[in-house]
């Protein structure tokens, strides 16, 4: 049994078609990214998955059909979604009360207030969901997502607005749901994230898959990637001697392909010899941005 199976789903709204034919499969335990530029489709499919869009095609989440065994799929999956929403009229503790109760959770306190302590709310927890910031509503939307401890979570960039500090113990929190067995879907633009959490990752571009693998087999394909230097000067003449080399150019700054050290030091070289002052130098690695560009463009 997979913790979520899409078969050939396809999404439409009105004569545009957001997802064309996905189908993938995820096993319990699997903690999979899911990477599209904005548009790609990643919220529509999300959307599908929890019920709240209408589809095509085949979703089971735990083994259960969204369609026909909505309740047992429910039960099964915690949604937290790039939109905020919240009645506007409750506290923190009442909105993590309330979400309990429409998944038939009761005594369930205990697990409430860890979930709140760990997504940085206890100080809030009588507060109106009205006045709380926007990375504090973020959190709660987390919280609002695992009140019913369900095996399924997916979260829809989850991270987006929180600042650095809190964004990494949410990751801590969330690595920890992934240990203690729970399957995660998760999308977001920051690669870090990726990198740090997920062991399998899914790229979607204008609503089709176009690519599935494992973190490592990603990271292989990004070693046949090459470093880059980037440099900023206002001399562009002497650039142009290494126009083969240039990836990319953006006023003063310019991008170099570098194949190895030696070329480096050769082309800082050049640059002292023609007295050619650097305002900035930076050596770059692949990114899996720069992973997921050579994707869509291959
Ligand atoms: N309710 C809707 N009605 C019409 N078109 C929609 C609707 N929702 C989404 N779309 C379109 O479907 C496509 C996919 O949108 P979706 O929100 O799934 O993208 P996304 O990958 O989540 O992007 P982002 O990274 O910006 O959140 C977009 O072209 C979007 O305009
Ligand atoms: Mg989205």
């Amino acid at each position: 049994m997979y913790a979520l199976e899409i078969n050939h789903v396809v999404k439409r709204y009105g004569s545009f078609t957001a997802l064309n034919d996905i189908n993938f499969k995820i096993e319990a335990g699997e903690f999979v990214g899911l990477l599209g530029v904005n548009g790609a489709g990643k919220t529509s499919l999300i959307s599908s998955i929890a019920g709240i869009n209408n589809f095509e095609g085949e979703i089971k989440v735990a083994g259960y059909n969204v369609i026909s065994e909505v309740v047992k799929s429910k039960q099964s999956l915690g949604v937290v979604p790039q939109e905020l929403a919240f009645d506007p009229f409750l506290t923190v503790y009442q909105a993590l009360k309330f979400q309990s109760g429409l998944y038939g959770v009761k005594n369930n306190k205990e697990w409430l207030f860890e979930v709140i302590e760990r997504m940085h709310l206890t100080d809030k927890i009588n507060s109106n969901t009205r006045t709380l910031s926007g990375g504090m509503k973020r959190r709660l939307m987390v919280a609002q997502a695992l009140v019913h401890k369900p095996p399924v979570i997916i979260l829809d960039e989850p991270t987006t607005g929180v600042d650095v500090e809190i964004r990494q113990s949410l990751w801590g929190f969330i690595a920890q749901l992934h240990k203690s067995g729970h399957t995660i879907l998760l999308t977001t633009h920051y690669l870090e994230e990726v990198e740090k959490l997920c062991n399998k990752i899914i790229m979607i571009d204008k609503g089709k898959i176009i690519s599935q693998s494992t973190k490592e087999n990603l990271i292989a394909e990004c070693s046949t990637l090459p470093t880059t230097l980037e440099i900023e000067t206002q001399d562009a003449k002497f650039i142009d001697s290494l126009e083969h080399l240039i990836l990319k150019k953006d006023g003063s700054s310019f991008t170099l392909k570098l194949e190895n050290n030696e070329q480096l030091l050769d082309i800082l070289n050049q640059f002292r010899d023609a007295g050619i002052i650097l305002e900035n130098i930076n050596i770059k690695k692949p990114s899996l941005e720069d992973i997921f560009i050579h994707f869509i463009h291959r």
